[in-house]
């Protein structure tokens, strides 16, 4: 459908925060615990298909208690982050690709296709009036939570014929207390965090619930995420709780486990295919099992592990544990493979590197 662009009504939050009580937030963000004065909605229902573009006060959603996304979880999520350069100009990386990736989510769990322009324009939008709370301070953004629910009152089982479209945002530093040193991961092998057919490669609610309690036993042995291997043998790598996985050989391979259909196909593995590759590493999609990952550390032949997101950039991993079993190092430094790449990531999205694959969108001057 090639609807004209939506108009937005602005609506100023009359209880925004003070400079001072901004500034004093954006010095110590943390992830995800404080949240911007204001929020974007959009409805979407069959018969008028997107409208009432809205930017208002950051603040609670009014639902019927019937609305299908409480009973049957229709939802799905993104995740993409602000940038402030040293100019002062904001950024953001590869919207596009966030914006095709929310639509295929949608395709998934039956919820209606937000067309990518308007992705970025609801990204756009948001940081016209909460711009003050992109932080400047080294490694920190503005993490953008779009999200899609099935607000329909029906408690029948089909797809919403009703939903809302938001976007709320969230000052953010690290993604992990320790900054950028090497974590512990867990390995689940009672859990499987999707199913052949499921819906592992969508961005939705519900894999994230399914990842809850393995996450909570990671955490129980020392862990800061959970290593979940594929659904059908329990042998091959898939990706962490909120991350996607790199393994970097002695020869210089890096090697990451292919789109095997219960993956995210996340933006940053995207993007760090084509940095390694542009600093000539050999790079290979493939099925890794969890033996050559074992014996590979053993036998000194993978040299470096990191999960890589948008929330966690690029974080070495020190460590994977499992039952019985320790393989990795927590007391060696971080890879220079690893710390090379991000620093390239990182110096691209904050605009100290050239953008050469034309991956940055301005948001705003
Ligand atoms: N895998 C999962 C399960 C995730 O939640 C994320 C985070 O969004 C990723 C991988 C990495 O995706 P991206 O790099 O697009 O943030
Ligand atoms: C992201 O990186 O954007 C995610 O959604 C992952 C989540 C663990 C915060």
């Amino acid at each position: 459908m090639n609807a004209a662009p939506l108009t937005y009504r602005v609506t100023r939050n009359e209880k925004a925060r003070t400079p001072a009580e901004r500034d004093a937030i954006l010095a110590s963000p943390g992830f995800g615990l404080h949240f911007t004065d204001h929020m974007v909605a959009i409805t979407w229902d069959k018969a008028q298909g997107w409208h009432d573009a809205e930017v208002r006060a950051y603040g609670p959603l009014s639902l019927d208690p019937a609305a299908s996304v409480l009973h049957y979880g229709q939802e799905i999520f993104e995740g993409i982050k602000a940038y402030r350069h040293a100019d002062g100009s904001i950024w953001t990386f590869r919207p596009d690709a966030n914006g095709k990736r929310l639509q295929r989510s949608a395709a998934r769990l039956a919820l209606p296709q937000l067309p990518v322009n308007e992705f970025v324009e609801s990204l756009r939008q948001l940081v016209a009036i909460d711009g003050d709370w992109v932080p400047s301070a080294p490694e920190t953004s503005l993490y953008f939570r779009p999200f899609m629910i099935a607000t329909e009152a029906f408690l029948g089982v089909r797809a919403a014929q009703q939903a809302g479209y938001y976007v709320i945002a969230s000052p953010a530093g690290a993604y992990f207390a320790k900054g950028v040193s090497p974590v512990a991961i867990w390995l689940s092998e009672d859990y499987a965090r999707a199913g052949k057919g499921g819906t592992g490669a969508a961005k939705c609610g519900g894999n994230y619930a399914a990842s809850l309690l393995p996450q909570q036993e990671a955490q129980a042995q020392g862990c800061s995420q959970v290593l979940f291997l594929d659904p059908v043998e329990g042998k091959y790598l898939e990706e962490l709780g909120g991350m996607n996985v790199f393994l970097v050989y002695k020869d210089g391979r890096i090697v990451t486990p292919e789109l095997s259909g219960s993956i995210l196909e996340g933006i940053t593995r995207d993007s760090i295919i084509q940095i390694a590759r542009d600093r000539g590493h050999t790079v290979e999609e493939r099925r890794i099992s969890i033996d050559e990952w074992k014996q590979g550390v053993a036998s000194g032949d993978i040299v470096e592990v990191f999960a890589c997101g948008t929330a966690a950039v690029i974080t070495p991993i020190g460590q994977l544990k499992g039952k019985g079993f320790e393989v990795g190092d927590l007391a060696a430094p971080a890879g220079e493979v690893t710390m090379g790449i991000r620093k390239e990531l990182t110096d691209i999205q904050y605009g100290r590197l050239p953008d050469r694959h034309g991956w940055l969108v301005k948001l705003r001057d």
